[in-house]
């Protein structure tokens, strides 16, 4: 075998080091349940691939008859209703909504009687429920409130594009420097979003139509 000339190493290991570099950072378009680019900052709904896991994401404001302040993120039963409306802006200014970026989740919804801030926080990621689940009452661009999307690693539906959520609170600038992966957590028999659990949730965009209301 002929000895391959020295650069021929150097440019090799080039490639190599910049696909493991950008197959961890790659940021691109999110897709919605039919294909189109997921706008950043404007209301979607989000629900599983299928209604055989499930209704919509949706805020609930009562816990157990008692009214709850701030809100709390659960999976809707039923997959016969439409769920919330859910905002996701990015910290840079774009027109569409990016995966593996910053971001944070605005609930968009009459609070009613809650008067908290909208948007989705995790009190304390590394704590057990309910302090782990997903609220209403952060601020924009907060370590509490930071998120971002990412495609689903192993989709239920290849035709179809589907993420999941991690919550990330160094990307805004503080706390521990993972991300949490968001998994339902089953909070006496409801169906909620939590920072702990094995499993991710996978989720789809699915575009708001005018004719429904939200929550
Ligand atoms: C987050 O979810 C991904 C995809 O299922 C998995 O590979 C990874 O190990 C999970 N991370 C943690 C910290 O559980």
């Amino acid at each position: 075998m002929k000895q391959s000339p020295p650069y021929v190493f150097l440019l090799l290991l080039i490639v190599t080091t910049h696909s493991l570099f950008s197959s961890t950072t790659a940021s691109e378009d999110i897709r919605d349940s039919t294909g189109d680019k997921v706008l950043n900052n404007a209301p979607y709904h989000i629900g599983p691939v299928t209604t055989a896991k499930g209704g919509p994401i949706k805020l609930t404001d009562t816990i157990n008859d008692k009214k709850i302040c701030p809100l709390i993120v659960e999976q809707d039963p039923s997959a016969d209703n439409i769920g919330g409306e859910f905002m996701f802006t990015l910290f840079g200014k774009r027109e569409y909504l990016r995966t593996s970026s910053g971001l944070s989740i605005d609930s968009y919804s009459p609070t009613g009687e809650c008067d908290e801030s909208t948007y989705w926080t995790i009190p304390d990621a590394e704590g057990s429920a309910p302090s782990n689940l997903i609220t209403t009452g952060g601020g924009f661009d907060q370590a509490i409130t930071c998120f971002q999307v990412v495609e689903y690693s192993k989709p239920t539906s290849p035709s179809v594009h589907s993420y999941m959520l991690q919550h990330c609170p160094s990307f805004c600038g503080a706390g521990p420097s993972t991300c949490f992966n968001i998994s339902i957590y089953i909070d006496n028999g409801v169906r909620r979003l939590s920072s702990t659990g094995a499993t991710p949730f996978e989720f789809v965009f699915y575009k708001v139509t005018s004719t429904h209301d939200s929550m």
